[in-house]
Parts: C-alpha cells; structure tokens; sequence
C-alpha cells in the first residue's frame, strides 16, 4: 500500500446539503435520504419548518449533517426575522445528536446576526466538517494497519459497519467510512460489511448504496446476522460513527451499535468509532446522561408501508444506545486516536478546543 495521499479524498455520491443563492434570498437544497436508493429527489427548504421537518423525518440525518443543516436552517430563520425563535425551535429537531447543538451554539456567538455573517459560519461548520472527515480518515487507517493481524492466507482489510457514517450523513467522506475511502483511494484491497440497521435500513439504504457507487465491495447482512460474520473470522475491524459522546468516551450511536460491540469484543475483534470533536459532549460524564431519542411505533410496525405486526401490539423504539467506554478499543477523532478510551485520554485530545 502507499502512503496516505495529501490530496482530499473526492465526496462520493450525490450532494446531502447545499446552500443555492445569496444570504437574503437563498435556500438550503437538502437531498431526501427517505428515498434512496430508489429516487433521487431534492428537498428546497425556504423556511425553519421544512428544515426541522426535513430533520425529524430523517430527511438529513446523521450527527454532523444534522449540525450543518441546522446551521443554514438558522441563516433561513434570520432572512424571516427571527434567528431566535430558529434556533430554539430547530434545537427541538432530534435530541441525541450533540452536533445539533453544537453547531446552533455556534452560530449564536455570530456577531452581528445578519443572513451574510450567518451565511459565512454556517458555511465554514460544513467545510470544517469535510476536513475533519479527511482527517478521521487517515487517522483510522493508520490505527486499523497498525491492529491488524495479517491472516492467513492474506485477504483484503474486512470492516463491519452498523447504520451510515458515510458522506451521506456528513459534509465530506463520513467518519467510520472515511478510513474505507481512503484506503480505496491508496489502492488497498478492502471489503465491508453493512448491517442494514432495523428499522430504517440506513445500512441497506444508504451505506450500501454509496459504498457500492464509490466502487467498494460491499456485503449486505441484516443486523442479527453480525455475531455469525464475526464468529466465522470474515471481519478485522468493526467501525462506526457516534451521535453523542460522553467526557468518559461512553458512545450512543444508531441502535445495535452496543451489542455489536460486546460480541466484537467476544471475539477479539477491535471496536472503533470514528467521530469529530463536534461529536463530543464534555459537560456530561458518562453516557447515562445521554438523551436518548425514541421513535414512533409505525417505524416497527409499518416500516415504509407494510404493515408487518399486529394491529395494535405494543412497542419500544429507542433511536440509539450507548455503548460503554471499555468495549470500545479507540476513538478516532480529526486530532488522532483517544486509545485506550479513558476520560483522561478524551480530555487530552478534545478537552481543550470545546
Ligand atoms: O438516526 P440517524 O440515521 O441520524 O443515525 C445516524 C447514526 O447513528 C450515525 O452513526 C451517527 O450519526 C454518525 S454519522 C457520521
């Protein structure tokens, strides 16, 4: 393998978000990852209330394009008159993901709060973010070189993913997948498998669907179906993205990411998570006082329009869980590997910049 190449990785895939036209005038352009990969539809959000609704439906969704979304949904607020009523009301969008936070405090500290300097911040949160992808990524190629035990006979590098850490969910080459661009990229052989993530299939949907555009030799398995690929020695490496990450490194992700890491760790398989500091809440201690989103019954019972429960049969949908500090072997940050993933060690590479 080469070195990891200076040159930025291209996005992969169709554009998620994008603003068109000037600060007074212009709107946010939001791809409808409901649809995919059947359609590819655009969704023109003019007002705060298709931006929340584009967010609460999972229109744009993953943690950092969830923070950049709200971010130009504020610039929109203001063209009407109200940054402050914006940006409560879009705080209210989704709960887990601290990047939506992150990015609304962000642009609150914008003086004056006119749309142009809006504009400017929100903006530079989307090309910070597509940095940080680039960054994650060659950090956790590194990391995933340097855990891997060459098997015999020699095989391409195997990743597990869990739900869609992709472009798809970020403004550049996604975190847990930006390690399998860039090794693409520097003519590594490598191999992925998608959980397809019940209930919403974001690993059906839209992993596969841009891992497979970009060229990637990907293997879809329903979510169950990951002890069995573990077990049988088909996986070097299990990464994934993060939606809220605590001071002491406990991790909420997409629902299935806990147990995919305990049977990881059955298996002495390195769990990672790759996320940027945006994705790190440092004022609460560990992952218990992390908000977790709970999701209607229809997304069970009916998911994409067949009914496949009974009428009426009682549901709990949690969003996300928490996978605790010690199952995970590092989390790769734009700033480098937190390894292993101690409070201690999260304050040193994070602390200091939030
Ligand atoms: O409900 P979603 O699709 O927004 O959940 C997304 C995830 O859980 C991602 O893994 C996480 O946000 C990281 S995206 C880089």
């Amino acid at each position: 393998m080469t070195d990891t190449p200076a040159e930025p990785v291209p996005i992969p895939g169709p554009r998620n978000i994008e603003w068109v036209g000037d600060a007074e005038t212009g709107f946010l352009r939001l791809l409808d990852q409901t649809v995919l990969p059947n359609e590819v539809v655009y969704l023109d959000c003019r007002d705060v209330k298709s931006v929340w609704d584009a967010i609460k439906r999972l229109s744009v969704r993953g943690a950092p394009a969830i923070g950049i979304a709200a971010a130009f949904g504020c610039v929109i607020g203001t063209q009407h008159g109200g940054f402050d009523p914006a940006a409560d009301h879009l705080a209210t969008s989704r709960p887990t993901a601290v990047n939506l936070f992150w990015a609304i405090d962000r642009m609150k500290r914008v003086t004056p709060r006119t749309p142009e300097a809006l504009l400017i911040e929100a903006k530079a949160i989307h090309a910070e973010d597509a940095a940080m992808c680039q960054r994650i990524g060659e950090h956790a190629l590194a990391l995933i070189q340097e855990l891997r035990t060459d098997p015999s006979p020699p095989r391409p590098i195997s990743f597990l993913t869990h739900c869609n850490a992709g472009a798809l969910a970020t403004g550049g080459i996604g975190t847990a997948t930006a390690s399998m661009y860039l090794a693409k990229k520097n003519g590594a052989k490598i191999r992925v498998f998608a959980d397809e993530t019940r209930p919403l299939l974001q690993g059906a949907r839209l992993t596969a669907f841009e891992l497979d555009a970009a060229g990637i030799d990907v293997t879809l398995i329903c979510d169950g179906m990951a002890g069995q690929v573990l077990r049988e020695g088909k996986v070097d490496v299990v990464i994934t993205g993060a939606d809220r990450i605590a001071a002491n490194g406990d991790t909420a992700n997409k629902i299935g990411t806990y147990p995919l890491a305990v049977m990881a760790k059955h298996h002495g398989v390195p769990f990672l998570v790759a996320a940027p500091s945006s994705t790190f809440d440092m004022s609460i201690t560990d992952g218990s006082a992390i908000p977790i989103e709970l999701r209607s019954a229809e997304e069970i019972t009916e998911g994409f329009g067949k009914r496949t429960a009974p009428p009426g049969v009682k549901t709990y949908s949690p969003a996300f869980d928490v996978t605790p500090a010690e199952l995970i072997t590092a989390i790769i940050t734009e700033h480098g590997a937190i390894r292993p993933v101690e409070a201690e060690h999260v304050r040193g590479t994070v602390g200091s910049i939030q």
